[in-house]
């Protein structure tokens, strides 16, 4: 049965309450990295997959687009949309991301942010994504750097300190034995998917995409005053960002 973490009461709470620190990674790493790689959408059409609270779809209204489709898998990240993220030219849809060729529509942009290494074909979901965006359209997502969901045992991800305390390198393991993953998150089992660089990028690239950015976003100074520790992302990255154009065939 495919895994619907997001709809557990106790990760769903762990997950909210992180979300509004106003001090977690989203906010200070990976969201104004794909901030501003966002295209132009004044009059543009987007499908933002895994929308969760349904804030960036919200934002693309407010940055001009004239449709947001928002599907997710969750009822009560859902839920959270309509209430705090409404608009009349937003929908949300209940929908597992392995389902949206099913989605009778074409975009200009298809978004999504942290869900894609719950995708188990991620190979499939790149062509389906191609076949639902217009000529020129954008792929635009980020996900859990290889870095970080390679190691089978969970524990052997970790940094290594110096003799200050201080973090001065990082181990990890299987990197390059794609597949399952499973690892603990606010006290639950959480299930992933690991593939290395070279198989997301060449998946992205034969679906049909060129691939014009390619990103391990690093803290701005602004978050480094905020959140000091996030210097460690020069260790190593934690999330990875990539944007590609459907060419005009
Ligand atoms: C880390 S949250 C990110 C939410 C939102 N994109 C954001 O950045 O705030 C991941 C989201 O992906 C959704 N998700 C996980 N597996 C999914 C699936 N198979 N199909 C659709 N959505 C899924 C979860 O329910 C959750 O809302």
């Amino acid at each position: 049965m495919k895994q619907n973490i997001f709809d557990n009461e106790n990760f769903f709470n762990g997950y909210r309450e992180l979300r509004s620190s106003g001090t977690n990674f989203n906010d200070l790493l990976m969201q104004p990295a794909m901030d501003e790689t966002l295209p132009d959408l004044k009059g543009k059409t987007v499908l933002d997959i895994g929308c969760g609270y349904g804030h960036n779809c919200l934002e693309f209204i407010n940055k001009g687009a004239k449709k947001v489709v928002g599907t997710d898998i969750s009822e009560k990240m859902l839920a959270v949309a309509k209430e705090e993220s409404a608009h009349p030219d937003i929908e949300y849809r209940l929908m597992d991301m392995a389902e949206i060729s099913s989605l009778n529509m074409k975009f200009d942009l298809v978004y999504s942010s942290l869900a894609f290494h719950y995708a188990e074909n991620f190979k499939k979901l790149t062509e389906d994504i191609f076949n639902l965006l217009n000529d020129c359209g954008v792929l635009l997502y980020s996900q859990e750097h290889p870095i970080m969901t390679a190691s089978i045992d969970e524990n052997m991800g970790h940094f290594n300190l110096d003799e200050n305390g201080n973090k001065i390198s990082y181990t990890f393991s299987d990197y390059n034995l794609s597949g399952l993953r499973k690892v603990h998150w606010f006290g639950e089992e959480v299930t992933k998917y690991h593939r290395p660089m070279g198989e997301i990028l060449t998946s992205v690239a034969q679906s049909g995409f060129i691939i014009t950015e390619v990103k391990e976003p690093l803290p701005k100074p602004w978050a480094v005053e905020k959140l000091p520790s996030i210097v460690k992302e020069y260790i190593k990255p934690n999330f990875l960002i990539v944007k590609a154009v459907k060419n005009k065939s």
